[in-house]
């Protein structure tokens, strides 16, 4: 059995507290020193895939001596599987931008920027609504920081925070060369702060209640609670705030239909865990992480379509900018249907999965290469599915 925590669910994210201005008034009075302690000690990891330590993010951006700094919050959620930053935006989207200030005032920030995924336009009219009220407190809190809104064209590689900043900027979204990281060289090439919706939202969470409290959820690599998007084959899908650290089999105890094969979890660039690993399979940094995306599979799937349809995802979304992904997502798509057909023999897999690993070693940005993700974990474990 892995050490792992039950199954529990949490309401800190979209609990009513830490919405109004006293509120915000109270942890802005903090020092910078404080707040990044607070983060170091909580052990909050950033909730959008890669989970980079917040505080020590914070407290490379607060240490650069150029006065010009930026703090950019990651709406653009193009991961298949995840809905989660939506709906954060929609019900507690205050608690957004109080994270963003709280963050701003940490670093020494002048400017925020919100990048939100193009099809979340509609959110647009009641997050300027909000971002009025909160203009209005800043200058009542005597804080000189401002947040606007750029919106996605509907690039999934744009999530990608260097090819982010570009696409800011008015240039093509692609990723840039790291380092420099965005803490040195981040948005018109200063030093910037870019966390996912949820992570300012936790930050500003575990500065209100204490790292003490924070750190007693989760296990000791995966601290606190996060929210998940669950869909595919379950009777009940929605987002769910859970205590990290429990195992994929008590997760489909929960929310499976009572035949589940499979759990991808972490989206398409995320892995896929088959039955015979659910017990040991602990869905945080020590076994399988996620940005919060959980697809359901049940045993009326077939996962030969399911990876091929990431595959198709992938090769549409690959930048083109450097030739691993370029050329190996299009060969991995074409070369899973020669085997399909019967055209390559089954043997052909073995040189797909060693283009997959090359792509992990070589591919420029994290879109290639996570790509090998999805690809290794269902070819192993379904390979009698991705045959003629
Ligand atoms: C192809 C690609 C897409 C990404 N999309 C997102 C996204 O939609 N939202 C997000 O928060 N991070 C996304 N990321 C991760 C970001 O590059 C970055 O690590 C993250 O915004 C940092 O925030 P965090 O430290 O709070 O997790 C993506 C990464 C890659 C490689």
């Amino acid at each position: 059995m892995a050490n792992n925590k039950p199954l529990k669910k949490v309401d800190l994210i979209f609990s009513e507290a830490f919405l109004n201005r006293d509120e915000l008034k109270e942890v802005l009075s903090r020092s910078a020193d404080e707040v990044i302690q607070e983060l170091l000690d909580s052990g909050l990891r950033g909730r959008g895939g890669a989970g980079f330590p917040t505080g020590l993010k914070w407290k490379f951006t607060r240490d650069q001596k150029d006065p010009e700094k930026y703090v950019v919050c990651n709406a653009d959620e193009g991961e298949p599987g995840t809905f989660k930053d939506r709906e954060i935006l929609d019900r507690v989207g205050r608690k957004v931008f109080n994270g963003m200030a709280l963050c701003a005032r940490t670093i020494g920030a002048k400017e925020g920027y919100l990048y939100l995924r193009g099809e979340y336009r509609f959110l647009l009219p009641k997050l300027y609504q909000i971002l009025d009220e909160f203009h209005e407190d800043m200058k009542a809190l005597g804080m000189d920081f401002h947040i606007d809104i750029k919106l996605g064209s509907g690039a999934y590689v744009c999530g990608e925070e260097s090819a982010l900043f570009e696409s800011m900027q008015g240039d093509r979204g692609e990723p840039r060369n790291k380092p420099p990281y965005p803490t040195e060289y981040g948005f018109r090439g200063k030093p910037t702060v870019i966390n996912n919706v949820e992570t300012f939202v936790s930050a500003l969470i575990i500065n209100r209640i204490g790292a003490e409290k924070y750190q007693k959820l989760g296990t000791v690599d995966s601290r606190g609670s996060k929210l998940f998007s669950i869909s595919g084959d379950t009777p009940i899908p929605g987002i769910y705030e859970l205590e990290l650290g429990m195992t994929v089999e008590q997760f489909v105890n929960e929310f499976g239909d009572g035949d589940t094969k499979a759990v991808q979890v972490g989206g398409a660039a995320g892995f896929c865990v088959p039955r015979k690993k659910f017990t040991d399979t602990i869905i945080g940094f020590e076994g399988v992480p996620t940005g919060g995306s959980m697809m359901l599979f049940n045993s009326s799937r077939s996962m030969y379509n399911v990876l091929h349809n990431y595959l198709d995802f992938f090769k549409e979304e690959s930048c083109g900018q450097c030739t691993p992904c370029r050329v190996g997502c299009q060969q991995l798509f074409l070369g899973i249907e020669a085997v399909k057909r019967g055209e390559k023999p089954a043997s052909y897999l073995e040189t797909l999965l060693k283009l997959s690993q090359t792509m992990k070693i070589t591919a420029k940005c994290g879109l290639g290469q996570s790509v090998g993700n999805s690809f290794h974990s269902i070819v192993n474990n379904f390979r009698e599915e991705m045959i003629y």
